[in-house]
């Protein structure tokens, strides 16, 4: 499902899990191992009824999240400033590494996909950067 990531801060977690068929699928992610941080927060997205929603457009600061499609599939789009990348999530096994200044943007959902999301913090609003314009800015400077 998953190429070679070709943007910046990001990367494939490829989380543990025991196929116990046919009684289930027992997946794992632990924090500082699988994880690459300490998790302070999880949120999940369901109910994606309009098949026209657009999520994300925006990027972090500093915030580092991994985001899973756990069930279903969406289309997950990045830009790290430079390099553009459409990734096509349908894999509950592995997730992307939305590290910061990653500007990301969710589409394509199916009505059945639900989205899980690990954070290493607590939601700041300040942290996020929600302008294209400010966001390549944001990365010149960091530069
Ligand atoms: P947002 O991160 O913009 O959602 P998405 O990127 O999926 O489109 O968040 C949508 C709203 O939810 C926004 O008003 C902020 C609020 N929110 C919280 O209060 N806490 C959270 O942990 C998150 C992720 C969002």
């Amino acid at each position: 499902m998953i190429k070679k990531i070709k943007v910046k801060n990001s990367g494939l977690i490829k989380l543990k899990f025991f196929n116990d068929f046919p009684d289930g699928n027992l997946v794992i992610g632990e924090a500082k191992k699988t994880v690459p941080f300490e998790i302070k927060r999880v949120y999940f997205i369901n109910n994606l009824f309009n098949k026209k929603a657009i999520r994300g457009l925006h990027a972090h600061k500093t915030l580092e999240q991994i985001i899973f499609c756990i069930n279903g599939r969406f289309q997950l789009t990045l830009d790290d400033g430079k390099v553009k990348q459409k990734i096509r999530l349908d894999d509950p096994y592995t997730g992307i590494r939305l590290g910061p200044k990653l500007w990301h943007t969710m589409t394509r959902f199916s009505s059945d996909c639900v989205i899980l999301v690990l954070a290493s913090d607590y939601y700041k609003e300040n942290d996020y950067i929600r302008d294209y314009h400010e966001f390549l800015k944001y990365v010149k400077s960091k530069k």
